[in-house]
């Protein structure tokens, strides 16, 4: 069976580049594939036509949330990362042992992320593996393309003994245990929620268990996901402890595999961004977190200039905002600011050419995100998944307004910068309709 849907918008297969799309007829098959996706074509009886008014998006890829911090999103942002962690974070992730306190959350906040047009979203949940197993049964019941990881860490030096994992075995089983139970969902024969090992950083594991999850990953073809040099104090500590890069340790405990999500690196040299392309791994960009966290901004256009694969995270709740709108934003004024420096008192500040705009935004938060994944979405094309995003921009409660004469790209950059909720009219992922 074959459905069609007749839609306008834009999409962006390539960095800097928008192209606009007027009245594209989608052919889908039932697994959401587009067959074909031809401007103009006759329309054929039974296709479904969004209104005209409507711009279809390609959905949004995060590429890094901490699912059970969604309850102090907003709040807690006073500390710096270590004190955040120990006062703040560790301590609600420890409630993930109820699994009705859990149930409630993750339920809310898969629903919310597709509500704003997260389409895939790549979590970190908690130590807790049934906690984690229904994180990836909520995904597959409300419809979202996801990753989901069991947290591990172990390091009693770092780690409240309220709040990790036991020993390295406990750390390794708890993730088998969530490896095998997405692997073998009777809902998830499509596989649209996949396992990741997931290492919360190196400085809350022992290096015994940073060693035998990276065996893990070679043994599962499993993908990997951490944070890697995240801020001055995290990146010193691997420093210290290893001798060498957070990006060159994560490699030698063989955790550096083809799409791996490493998350912020502000701090990663140049040579670290070498290896990490060379091993096939990506950056999930999370420009917000960063300002409450990272001591710096992360030097996106040098990065992508190096051929770095990345993409944006909201890191959930590592900045006031859950969504991608956000992150997108944020990642074009972060840039500007690391173009224009700080200090109107040192002359010498600021880094020209550092900056980059919405197209670039655009894409991070889409193809982007989607190729450093190696997955089949973030763009339209034949072969492609259909993981799409319509906007209303007429949405009397809505935030956008378009004035007469305002057309093709600078209609995508007001929708980027000032759309809300109560805009986005629909969104599917595979296909299916999933907005709540
Ligand atoms: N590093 C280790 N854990 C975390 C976390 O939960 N959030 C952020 N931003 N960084 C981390
Ligand atoms: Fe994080």
């Amino acid at each position: 069976m074959t459905r069609t849907l007749v839609a306008s918008g834009f999409h962006a297969p390539v960095r800097g580049a928008i192209q606009e799309f007027r009245d594209a007829v989608f052919v889908l098959d039932d697994t959401g594939t587009i067959l074909s996706m031809t401007e103009g074509a006759p329309v054929p009886d039974g296709a479904t036509r969004l209104p005209h008014s409507h711009i279809l998006l390609p959905g949004f890829v995060d590429l890094h949330i901490h699912a059970p911090q969604y309850p102090q999103l907003g709040t807690a942002l006073d500390v710096p990362l270590q004190d955040w962690l120990q006062i703040h974070t560790f301590p609600l992730e420890a409630r993930y042992a109820d699994l009705t306190f859990a149930r409630a959350v993750y339920e809310t906040l898969v629903s919310d992320l597709l509500a704003m047009g997260t389409t895939t979203a790549v979590y970190y949940a908690t130590v807790h593996v049934p906690a984690t197993q229904l994180l990836a049964d909520i995904c597959l019941t409300q419809g979202q393309r996801a990753f989901v990881g069991k947290v591990a860490m172990d390091d009693p030096a770092a780690c409240p003994p309220t709040y990790r994992d036991a020993s390295t075995d406990e750390a390794v089983t708890g993730t088998r245990a969530v490896i095998d139970h997405i692997r073998h969902h009777p809902g998830n024969a499509a596989g649209l929620v996949q396992p990741i090992i997931t290492p919360r950083f190196i400085p809350a594991c022992t290096d015994e268990t940073l060693a035998a999850l990276g065996a893990l990953a070679a043994e599962t073809g499993v993908r990997v996901q951490t944070h890697v040099s995240e801020s001055d104090w995290e990146h010193a500590h691997v420093q210290t402890r290893h001798g060498i890069s957070d990006a060159a340790s994560l490699d030698r405990f063989g955790l550096m595999t083809p799409h791996a999500v490493l998350a912020h690196g502000t701090h990663l040299s140049p040579a670290d961004m070498d290896l990490i392309h060379t091993r096939g791994a990506c950056v999930a960009h999370c420009p917000l977190s960063n300002a409450y966290f990272a001591g710096a901004i992360f030097p996106l256009r040098a990065a992508l200039e190096r051929g770095l694969h990345l993409g944006l995270g909201s890191d959930i709740s590592g900045g006031p905002s859950g969504n991608l709108w956000d992150a997108a934003r944020m990642a074009v004024a972060a840039s500007r600011i690391r173009e224009g420096g700080t200090d109107a008192a040192d002359p010498t500040r600021g880094d020209p050419g550092a900056r980059v705009d919405f197209r670039t935004a655009f894409y991070l938060a889409t193809a982007g995100g989607g190729a450093a994944l190696g997955l089949p979405i973030g763009h339209f094309a034949p072969g492609m998944q259909f993981d799409a995003i319509a906007i209303d921009p007429t949405a009397p409660l809505g935030t956008i307004r378009l004035w007469p004469g305002q057309t093709g790209e600078v209609v995508l950059e007001k929708v980027l910068h000032t759309a809300a909720r109560a805009n986005i009219a629909a969104v599917w992922v595979a296909g299916r309709p999933v907005k709540p």
